[in-house]
């Protein structure tokens, strides 16, 4: 199957140039002004950007969490993110403690194996590393798991304490892998909350007021350290403060190899969502939580000066019914996460292009390149170039939408309500391609399925 996709204007992290963008089987085969081929099937690009397939390398599908399972499972999430343009996830694999990783990763694969509508890799998460298990972590590198995420929060469910982490992260900066980190004191976050409880404050609210900016800092710094003394390279996740930011600065003005991500919550929405009337804040009960919005701006610097590298989701799904509702009586309760796997390739090119914060090479870098680069996927995935994977989105960056769990073109995540109702956003994707398939035409779904698990490889080796 060859295609041909005409008159588009093709954005890389890079370069911008009109070209035609021609695709044999499931790689890019030429890319020039007027190219003299006969193709199966032409697609019009005239008017629209041509860009990578975004990466978004942080879900959550299918994850037993908080007493519940996040609401997507590979079928659902994966469709929803080709609609918003999204072609390479990767989720995470879970260890249960005192098991081996492999039987983790076994999981994961059952889990997503056959169900997938876009290519996907997994990070795994330690849970507990003793010396005698080390040697699986060279096994998980060789079967394409390339990153771990290692957790300073949620003290007795996925919390693993330094020297688990001192010894994880030798292991991994050894075998030439990346550290990601949930970076934020849970230990001392567990006796705020303890507090909390006991005075009777038990609404969403006080989810974010009991997780304050500092106990994120302290994480980001201490983890840094490690890092730092371990020889690893480190990737904080779901970075959302100031305070956390300027951490990651003077880890990187020392010249330590640390990047950062934010999501889309943490620059679109802010702790005044937990103000909502009755229980309605437990939509954003996620962690790290909402902060107070004048921190947006500095994350938007930290994106614009790459201190931040990159924009993912977390998406992590509960509906409110029989999920959120696990916390009713208490916010302790309520299953942390968030939905936004559709969502966050419109949500940044119009806060961040439309609204003049960044330009156009930056938006694809953010969305796709940098996490290509971070996590041993580059070049096979995250630019459009000769050899490169034929994952393109065809964007629409004039068309204007309402995102609304009610608009079905902006929602079909398996969760009973939007984080972003009512956002009126300019950018929109309109066609998709995984591999050189038409995934999604013209906003409908095409082609079901076909998503692959990719072996990613380690730092500083390309992936072809
Ligand atoms: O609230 C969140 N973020 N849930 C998913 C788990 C995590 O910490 O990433
Ligand atoms: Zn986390
Ligand atoms: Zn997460």
């Amino acid at each position: 199957m060859s295609i041909l996709i005409t008159n588009g204007r093709v954005v890389t992290a890079t370069d911008d140039y009109f070209a035609d963008v021609y695709i044999e089987g499931e790689k890019i085969a030429q890319i020039g002004k007027n190219l003299n081929v006969t193709a199966d099937e032409t697609i019009d690009a005239k008017g629209k950007l041509v860009i990578p397939g975004g990466i978004d390398p942080h879900t959550h599908l299918e994850m037993p969490f908080g007493g519940t399972t996040s609401a997507d499972d590979f079928e659902t999430g994966t469709i929803a993110a080709a609609h918003g343009g999204t072609t390479t996830l990767i989720d995470f694999a879970i260890q249960t403690k005192g098991e081996s990783t492999i039987k983790g990763l076994d999981t994961w694969h059952a889990k997503a194996d056959g169900k997938a509508t876009i290519d996907y890799g997994f990070h795994m998460i330690i849970t507990d590393m003793p010396d005698e298990r080390l040697p699986e972590m060279t096994k998980l590198r060789d079967e394409g798991i390339s990153s771990y995420k290692l957790f300073m929060a949620y003290p007795g469910v996925l919390y693993v304490d330094d020297g688990t982490l001192y010894r994880a992260f030798r292991k991994a900066g050894d075998d030439g892998t990346r550290i990601c980190m949930h970076a934020e004191n849970g230990i001392v976050i567990d006796e705020i909350v303890k507090q909390a409880v006991l005075d009777g404050k038990v609404e969403p609210r006080w989810h974010a007021k009991t997780r304050p900016t500092r106990m994120e800092a302290e994480g980001v710094h201490r983890a840094i350290a490690i890092a730092e003394v371990a020889e690893v390279p480190l990737y904080i996740v779901h970075l959302s403060s100031s305070d956390a930011l300027d951490e990651v600065r003077t880890g990187r003005a020392r010249g330590v190899d640390v990047i950062a991500e934010t999501c889309p919550q943490y620059l679109f929405l802010d702790e005044t969502y937990y103000d909502k009337p009755g229980f309605e804040g437990a939509k954003w009960v996620m962690t790290p939580a909402l902060r107070e919005a004048w921190n947006q701006d500095e994350l938007w610097q930290g994106l614009m000066f790459r201190d931040l590298e990159t924009i993912a989701t977390d998406h992590c799904p509960f509906c409110m019914k029989d999920q959120k509702e696990l916390g009713k009586d208490s916010f302790t309760k309520i299953p942390n996460g968030a939905p936004g796997i559709e969502n966050r390739m419109s949500l940044v090119f119009n806060g961040g292009v439309v609204q003049g914060r960044i330009d156009l090479n930056r938006f694809v870098e953010i969305t796709s390149t940098a996490a290509a680069k971070a996590f041993g996927l580059f070049p096979k995935k995250g630019t459009i170039a000769v050899g490169s994977d034929a994952d393109i989105v065809i964007f629409d960056a004039e068309r204007k939408e309402t995102i609304s769990i009610d608009n079905p073109i902006t929602h079909h995540m398996n969760v009973d309500y939007s984080a972003y109702e009512g956002f009126e956003i300019q950018g929109f994707t309109e066609t998709v391609l995984s591999r050189g398939r038409v995934i999604v035409r013209n906003t409908k779904l095409e082609t079901r399925g076909g998503g692959q698990f990719i072996k990613r490889v380690g730092q500083g080796e390309l992936l072809r």
